[in-house]
């Protein structure tokens, strides 16, 4: 394995003359050092960029050091966080370590002290190998190895995956919702040389056309109402890294043109500017949508989908493997059971049943939150039929074609037959109490009472 690369520091100041001394003096001692100049933008880069050490203002025009570091902690308390304060107030300085700041300075710095600071802070020992697993942890995230599945179809999927994500080749992902295209694009740049640069997402459906302009190419100050300083788009801020199109296939007509000019010529101009600039991006695309159907009916530029599907991958349905459902299960039923402090064994063999007979309109999302509901309601050891919602449970599902239908045991009898006999199973099981009955069975007391009349068994 290569040597670690150095330190990776994040400066953050408002103020531009200190932010570039900053960044030149921390350079020359051997560290990479990003700077951004207000606690927004910082929260921001923390969620993108695994910094080993973040050095902030703590006065700010928007967004106070403070309020920062407070989002910053609540996204990774691993990172050590240096404040600079003008004021040696014994206040504001107490108030940042409270909010969980690694340790203060005041101003003006004195770099000697400065530079001890940030030695310190990178050599506690604590601090440096809990953020290093938890890098590995976000890196880990996104392998390979946690895409989970073993079908066929999966296996192949992946195989694609290793094989495209180091090219730096336009991939369009489809697959209905929840299936995993988000997931699938990640592990592109992951596994890519663009790995440490940015990944930006951006849902092409959940902006207005002129919101979605202004968002991926930037604008110039006064280019519309509102514009009150130029703001670099989307393309700008992942520079050298990768850009994922979510929604593509909702995109307007114009818009296809403008990203149509994008792929072709490398180049962008901010809404309301004239200047030229040039991009460096991988661009990753994903719908819903069939989008060579799309194309047939006039809906999307033929052009721009030859210029997307250069590279063109499926997510199957999760009713199409449905040989991934036990693995999928188990993989959520860990993580759930590891967040909620729960040590659950497994799925009972009715519940993984009624998993694998399901249709999963919403894909493997919909399976994810049926398994974290299932751990928050568990109180045993197995997942039961009676932990997973009532659309798994009640509904008859996409069973597989030539399958029995699902668990009737002895087949023919009709639902009032089997409601009948539920109802006289919970009863017995309670001891006649049919308060207690009818929560076991998910109904009101009323409910029972006028079931048990239709069946004359009152
Ligand atoms: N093969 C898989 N292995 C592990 N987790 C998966 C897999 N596929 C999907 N997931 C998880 O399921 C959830 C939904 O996946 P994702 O957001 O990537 O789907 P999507 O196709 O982008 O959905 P949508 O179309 O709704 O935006 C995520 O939490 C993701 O991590
Ligand atoms: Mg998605």
């Amino acid at each position: 394995m290569s040597p670690d690369p150095a330190p990776h520091i994040l400066v953050v100041d408002d103020d531009p003359g200190h932010l570039t001394a900053l960044k030149t003096i921390i350079k020359s001692w051997g560290y990479r050092v990003d700077g951004v100049d207000d606690g927004a933008a910082a929260v921001e880069r923390v969620r993108e960029t695994p910094y080993d050490l973040v050095l902030m203002d703590v006065r700010m025009a928007h967004m106070s050091g403070l309020e920062a570091l407070k989002r910053i902690r609540g996204y990774n308390p691993a990172i050590p966080v240096l404040i600079m304060t003008a004021y040696s107030s014994v206040a504001t300085a107490v108030e940042a370590l409270k909010a969980g700041a690694y340790d203060y300075l005041t101003k003006p710095l004195d770099y000697e002290v400065l530079k001890l600071g940030i030695e310190r802070a990178r050599d506690h020992s604590g601090l440096k190998s809990e953020n290093q697993a938890l890098k590995a942890e976000l890196r880990a995230a996104f392998d390979l190895q946690n895409i989970v599945g073993k079908s066929p179809a999966m296996v192949e999927l992946i195989d694609m995956v290793a094989q495209v994500a180091p090219s730096e080749a336009t991939v369009l992902i489809t697959g209905e919702s929840g299936t995993g295209k988000e997931l699938i694009a990640r592990a592109l740049h992951v596994n890519s040389g663009r790995r440490d640069k940015p990944f930006v997402v951006v849902n092409c459906a959940a902006l207005t056309e002129t919101l979605l302009e202004s968002e991926l190419f930037g604008h110039e100050r006064g280019a519309f109402t509102g514009a009150d300083r130029r703001r670099e788009g989307r393309f700008m801020q992942a520079h050298q890294g990768t850009v994922f199109l979510d929604e593509i296939g909702e995109m307007s007509p114009s818009m296809q043109a403008r990203l149509l000019r994008v792929i072709q010529e490398r180049e962008i101009q901010r809404v309301g500017g004239t200047e030229v600039l040039e991009v460096d991006v991988r661009i990753l695309a994903a719908t819903h949508r069939d989008l060579a159907a799309e194309v047939a009916a006039g809906r999307f530029r033929e052009d721009l989908f030859y210029r997307l599907n250069v590279v063109a991958l499926k997510v199957p349905p999760l009713r199409a493997r449905r040989d991934d459902i036990p693995l999928l299960a188990a993989h959520f039923l860990a993580r759930y059971a590891a967040r909620n402090r729960k040590a659950v064994r497994g799925f009972a063999p009715r519940a993984m049943d009624l998993l694998l007979r399901h249709g999963w309109p919403g894909n493997v999302r919909e399976l994810e939150n049926a398994v974290e509901r299932a751990v928050i309601l568990l109180a045993g050891d197995y997942v039961s039929a009676k932990e997973l919602p009532l659309s798994i449970t009640a509904a008859p599902g996409a069973a597989p074609a030539g399958d029995p239908p699902a668990a009737v045991p002895d087949g023919g009898r009709t639902l009032q037959d089997i409601e009948r006999d539920a109802i006289l199973a919970t009863l017995q099981l309670t001891e006649g109490n049919k308060s207690k009955a009818a929560e076991k069975l998910g109904i009101t007391r009323k409910t029972l009472y006028k079931k048990l009349k239709t069946y004359g068994e009152e």
